[in-house]
């Protein structure tokens, strides 16, 4: 039994943003929901919630202790228990963290195209963004980076590890070479690692903490995106060993907003779900393989090459010479991504496909742009 495998019929039951955006003859393969069956042991922990109306207050360090244990089970990555701290969702954490890092009318760099709250974390509170393009692989540019980071405005690093949208898995050595940047210029790196879990077969994920340069880190991640479960908010701040200051500015209510079921599915999750995503990764390799293959096959003049982190696939598509590719599939072909302008004002021509689906249905979809394409000639 494959974890992609539910029908469109039973899709469409659902009442979530991805599957009620768009009418009901559009294909949705936009935002990161995926279309996988909730994993037994996650139900499990809810239903027994449930049944004894356990719906206040989250208690203990379950979910930290949970995320430590993977960690170190997953990397080898071990966490003091006073590293790992709860807080609301991922987003929430990034912001808390970046309030108590920086000052107003400071920097904070992003490495572009990238996922759309990032911009707006950075430049919505009285700090201004500062982008830096990722190489034309997809690399982290250290030699821009050191530039912005230069720059006296610039105090912090905002990075995604793995890349959303491209699904670059960052390597140790450019870990470590930022992270060195990082100290050397008084930058403050926080990393949003929520997609960690989610890694091709034959590709090692490094947390950031691996790495000892990276120390004055603070890492904010979830089960949210690997597992499924951004209908449970709950985060986790992870501080480096000589982050501690970081994490003590942050304001108590920073660690208090965990909703008690996001706590107890998230840590259900990480105890139970190792197979589980490991499963869900080689069927999103395949799926990667697969789009590969109809692109080729196709729609030729799309340029996608697939990088091992996360479900995410990054489509160019200036050569099909569409105004709006994004609004073309949408209109022409009943078919729904994510608008590569959303992710950085360069990128109007590329869309983010969500390989999180069933091979059907991500068959059905290139079908779709390729007789859209079709219709345009
Ligand atoms: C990189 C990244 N961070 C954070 C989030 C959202 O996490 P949360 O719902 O916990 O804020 C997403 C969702 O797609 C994401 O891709």
């Amino acid at each position: 039994m494959t974890i992609f495998s539910l029908t469109e019929a039973e899709l469409r039951q659902r009442r979530s943003l991805k599957w009620q955006t768009y009418d009901a003859d559009v294909l949705p393969l936009w935002v990161a929901e995926m279309d996988s069956a909730m994993l037994p042991a996650v139900r499990a922990s809810l239903d027994a919630a449930l049944d004894h109306g356990d719906t206040g207050y989250p208690f203990g360090d379950d979910y930290a202790d949970a995320y430590r244990a993977s960690a170190a089970a997953r990397w080898g990555l071990d966490l003091a228990a006073q590293q790992v701290r709860r807080g609301g969702d991922v987003m929430n954490a990034v912001l808390c963290v970046l309030e108590a890092t920086t000052n107003p009318g400071d920097g904070i760099v992003i490495t572009t195209p990238v996922y759309p709250p990032f911009w707006q974390v950075t430049n919505g509170y009285r700090r201004h963004t500062v982008p830096v393009a990722l190489t034309a692989e997809g690399r982290l540019d250290l030699d821009a980076l050191a530039a912005a980071f230069a720059e006296p405005d610039v105090t912090a690093f905002l990075l995604c590890s793995p890349h959303n949208p491209t699904g670059t898995v960052h390597t140790a050595q450019e870990l470590t070479a930022v992270a060195e940047l990082c100290v050397a210029h008084g930058v403050q790196l926080v990393v949003d690692e929520i997609h960690a879990w989610l890694i091709d077969p034959g590709t090692t994920f490094v947390p950031t903490l691996a790495v000892p340069a990276a120390q004055r880190a603070v890492v904010v991640t979830s089960a949210g995106k690997s597992w499924n479960l951004a209908a449970f908010k709950a985060g986790l701040y992870i501080a480096g060993s000589e982050a501690d200051g970081a994490v003590r500015r942050l304001p108590p209510l920073a660690l208090q907003s965990t909703g008690h079921l996001g706590a107890i599915a998230h840590t259900a999750a990480l105890r139970h779900g190792q197979d589980w995503v490991d499963q869900a990764s080689a069927e999103i390799a395949a799926h990667k393989r697969l789009l590969t293959d109809l692109l080729h096959a196709l729609l030729p003049g799309a340029r996608y090459r697939a990088e091992p982190g996360t479900y995410l696939a990054w489509v160019d598509c200036t050569r099909l010479g569409l105004e709006d590719p994004y609004a073309h599939f949408l209109t022409a072909g009943r078919v729904a991504f994510s608008p590569g302008r959303n992710f950085s004002p360069e990128h109007r021509q590329w869309v983010r496909i969500n390989l999180a689906a069933s091979p059907t249905m991500i068959t059905r979809a290139v079908e779709r742009m390729a007789a859209s394409l079709r219709l345009a000639a």
